[in-house]
């Protein structure tokens, strides 16, 4: 650990979502597949793929190459002249998205923006200003996407965007509808939405917006029919359904999105993480081409400075490009059964962790203090949260970096993970949950 590094950072930089006094630990300097390394030299295992987001592992060449390439040409272009980079991503993400029409993008800098620029999409074509969006979600931090943020973290923003309406969705393991059984959950969480919209006036209401496999809240996969339904509701009442795949997009839980995993297909599609694999900061809306059409003689009225930025287009298209070239969009399907099968084994070894769950390489496992009544291990805000620091801490220090938020731990690794790297992760993981007893 460098004290220079730290004392520095204590100093001159604000962390995010932390109590200043409490960000320390090593110093990272490099990153190499599913490595990161500290300036002392020594290794951790990437178990979380950074936020979620580096799907390619760290350093992957092609996307090096791409941007070194462009930095050479040219680093910026303003958004509205044509960019030959920024058309050919364009025209590959139209070809991998679920949409058959095809589809157009508006690209951004990240995934927050990106369901902002969403919502004035869709306000803008339906001339309706309500959105609905779930608690236990998160969409973004800055005051827009933050006030669709179903839990604490909007909190800071309030009161926020007016018009943004929170509902509950499915949560088997916690049921907000008050059952164990999955097809009730579903029918039960679908009636209570119908209601939400009847009292909030669906002619109001313009989009619907929602991660289709929830994210740092826990990596919550709906039942069966929750999704699809949502999508009959919507087209029943004219309302814009906004897949958040900000995390479950390009590859992470084995398709190129959950749309496509799922086969239930929405209206827009906001992404950012996976797309770039992260290595420059890169989101974006994908419309449908029967919605994007509409800004053909309506301007739209959305813009940033670093919009479709030539680095990030760069990096965007051979990230893409390489999913699709090395076979990466479906390979969190030969993960998830090593994922299932390892977290699974502490499970039945280590009674703080109360569930398992995921789909392909997106997985968490649920921390509590007793099995039986579910008592969540660190109290699911504002509470004294040190266990998971202490969690985090032990993991770090068996050379393992893992996304923990709540009482939930993400792992979800990088879909270029080999097998015995993962399994270097899940022995860490083993021993650093001993200090949670
Ligand atoms: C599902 C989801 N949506 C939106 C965001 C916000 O993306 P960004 O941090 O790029 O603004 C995140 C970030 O973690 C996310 O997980």
């Amino acid at each position: 650990m460098s004290p220079t590094a730290t004392t520095r950072s204590h100093k001159h930089v604000l962390t995010p979502w932390y109590k200043q006094s409490a960000v320390g630990g090593p110093t990272f300097v490099r990153g190499e597949g599913s490595w990161l390394f500290d300036d002392q030299g020594k290794r951790y295992l990437d178990l979380s793929a950074g936020l979620v987001s580096t799907n390619l592992g760290h350093g992957h060449p092609a996307v090096v190459k791409a941007i070194q390439e462009q930095a050479a040409k040219i680093c910026y272009l303003p958004p509205s002249l044509v960019h030959d980079v920024r058309s050919e991503f364009a025209e590959l993400l139209s070809e991998v998205s679920p949409w058959s029409e095809g589809a157009r993008t508006f690209f951004t800098t990240g995934g927050g923006e990106a369901n902002e620029d969403a919502i004035k999409m869709s306000r803008m074509i339906t001339g309706r200003h309500k959105v609905l969006a779930a608690y236990r979600s998160f969409h973004g931090s800055a005051p827009g996407a933050g006030s669709l943020t179903g839990e604490d973290r909007r909190w800071a923003n309030e009161p926020g965007l007016p018009g943004i309406v929170h509902f509950f969705a499915p949560y088997p393991y916690r049921s907000p509808f008050f059952t164990e059984d999955p097809k009730l959950e579903t029918a039960r969480a679908l009636e209570h939405l119908e209601q939400v919209i009847t009292f909030e006036g669906g002619k109001n209401i313009a989009a619907l917006v929602i991660e289709p496999v929830v994210g740092s809240n826990g990596v919550i996969v709906y039942p069966e029919g929750y999704l699809a339904g949502l999508r009959e509701i919507t087209a029943k009442h004219g309302i814009v359904l906004v897949f958040d795949e900000v995390m479950t997009g390009f590859g992470r839980v084995g398709d190129r999105f959950a749309a496509t995993r799922f086969g239930v297909t929405p209206d827009m599609i906001t992404f950012a993480k996976g797309s770039s694999s992260a290595y420059i900061p890169l989101g974006g809306v994908m419309v449908r081409e029967g919605l994007a059409k509409h800004f053909d003689d309506v301007a739209l009225m959305c813009g940033h400075t670093y919009a479709g930025h030539p680095m990030a287009m760069a990096a965007g298209l051979a990230t893409v490009s390489t999913l699709k070239k090395e076979g990466l969009f479906e390979r969190a399907r030969e993960i998830d059964p090593w994922l299932e099968e390892g977290l699974g084994a502490l499970k039945a070894k280590h009674r703080v962790i109360g569930d398992v769950r995921g789909v392909g390489a997106f997985y968490t496992i649920e921390l509590v203090k007793d099995r039986d009544t579910k008592e969540p291990l660190v109290p699911w805000y504002g509470g004294d949260n040190a266990p998971m620091g202490k969690l985090t801490g032990a993991l770090r220090n068996e050379g393992v970096y893992a996304f923990g938020r709540y009482n939930v731990l993400l792992v979800t690794p990088p879909l270029t993970i080999k097998r015995d790297e993962l399994q270097v992760g899940l022995d860490g993981l083993d021993r650093a949950l001993k200090v949670l007893g």
